[in-house]
C-alpha cells in the first residue's frame, strides 16, 4: 500500500491552497452559480471580485464570504455595457495587481415560443449571454497575457449543445459562447491562457426558479440522475477548470448535467 502523502504546506504551515495567491474576477458572481464559485474560490484562497449588476445581493455573497474567512471585494457593472466591463477589469488590476482567473457566469432567459418574442427580447438574450462574455474576455486579455498565465472559465448551457425548445435565441447565444471558446482557446494559448467552459444542465438557481415549472419537471423526468443540479456542483466543475491544475485543458466544454446530454 503506498505511504500516505501530506499536501504541500504554505509558508505559514497550513496546508497550501489550490488558489492561494491568486486573483479571480466572477462575473454574475451575485446569482446562484455565480455565488458559490466565489465561495468556493475564496475558501481555496483566492481573492475573489465580484462582477455583477445586482449590488445587494454581491453585498450579501462578499459579506458571507468576509464572515468565513475570505477576502471579496465587490466590482458593480452591467457586463453588457462594454466601456464598464473594461473599467471594471482595469479597477480590478490596479487594485490587486493581477489577475489569473475569469470566471463568467452571468446568463439570462426566460422560456417561451419563438414565434411570440420580439426584437427588443432577442437583442437582451444576445447581449447578455454572449456579448458580456465577449467583453469580459476582450477585457481580461490583456493583463493576463502580461504575466503569461490565465485562466478563462465560460458558461454555456446544455441548450447550446442539444437545444432546448423555448429558448431558442438563448440556445443561439449559448452555443456562440462554445464556438467562441473554441476559437479563443486556440488564439491565447501561446500566451499561457487557457479557455474553457462548463455547460450546465437543470440547476436549481433563481434563473431556474423564473421558468415554467412544468417544463422543469419534465426535464427531470429525462436527467438519468433523476434530480437538479445544485450550484454548487456547477462550481466544484468551474473551480476545477479555473485551477492550476487543469493545465492541459483548453478549448473544451464541459456538460454538468446528470448526464442529461451526452454528446460530442
Ligand atoms: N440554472 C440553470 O439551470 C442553468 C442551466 C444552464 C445554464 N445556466 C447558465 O449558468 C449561468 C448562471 O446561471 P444562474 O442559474 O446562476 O443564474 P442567476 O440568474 O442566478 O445569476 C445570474 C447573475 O448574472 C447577473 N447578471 C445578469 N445580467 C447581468 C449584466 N448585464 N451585468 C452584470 N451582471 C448581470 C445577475 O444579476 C445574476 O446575479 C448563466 O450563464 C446561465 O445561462 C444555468
Amino acid at each position: 500500500m503506498a505511504a500516505h502523502v501530506s499536501p504541500p504546506a504554505s509558508p505559514s504551515g497550513a496546508a497550501a491552497r489550490r488558489f492561494d495567491g491568486q486573483v479571480a474576477l466572477v462575473a454574475g458572481g451575485a446569482g446562484g452559480i455565480g455565488a458559490e464559485t466565489c465561495r468556493l474560490l475564496a475558501e481555496l484562497g483566492a481573492i475573489v471580485w465580484v462582477l455583477d449588476q445586482h449590488s445587494t445581493a454581491a453585498d450579501d455573497v462578499i459579506g458571507q464570504i468576509r464572515v468565513d474567512g475570505g477576502i471579496c471585494y465587490a466590482c458593480r457593472a452591467d457586463a453588457t455595457d462594454r466601456a464598464e466591463v473594461h473599467r471594471a477589469v482595469a479597477d480590478v488590476v490596479r487594485t490587486s495587481g493581477r489577475l489569473d482567473v475569469l470566471v463568467n457566469t452571468i446568463g439570462w432567459t426566460m422560456t417561451r415560443p419563438f414565434i411570440e418574442e420580439d426584437e427588443e427580447y432577442w437583442q437582451t438574450v444576445v447581449a447578455v449571454n454572449l456579448l458580456a462574455h465577449i467583453y469580459l474576455c476582450h477585457a481580461v486579455l490583456g493583463p493576463m497575457a502580461a504575466r503569461g498565465y490565465g485562466r478563462i472559465v465560460g458558461v454555456s448551457s446544455d441548450a447550446g449543445r442539444v437545444g432546448t425548445r423555448g429558448e431558442t435565441v438563448y440556445a443561439a447565444a449559448k452555443a456562440a459562447v462554445i464556438g467562441f471558446t473554441k476559437s479563443l482557446a486556440r488564439e491565447v494559448a501561446r500566451h499561457g491562457i487557457l479557455v474553457n467552459a462548463v455547460s450546465p444542465g437543470p440547476t436549481r438557481t433563481p434563473l431556474l426558479d423564473h421558468q415554467d415549472q412544468n417544463a422543469v419537471a419534465a426535464m427531470i423526468r429525462h436527467i438519468p440522475v433523476r434530480r437538479l443540479g445544485t450550484a454548487s456542483e456547477q462550481a466544484a466543475a468551474i473551480t476545477f477548470l479555473a485551477s492550476p491544475a487543469a493545465s492541459f485543458i483548453t478549448g473544451q466544454v464541459l456538460s454538468v448535467s446528470g448526464g442529461l446530454t451526452m454528446v460530442d
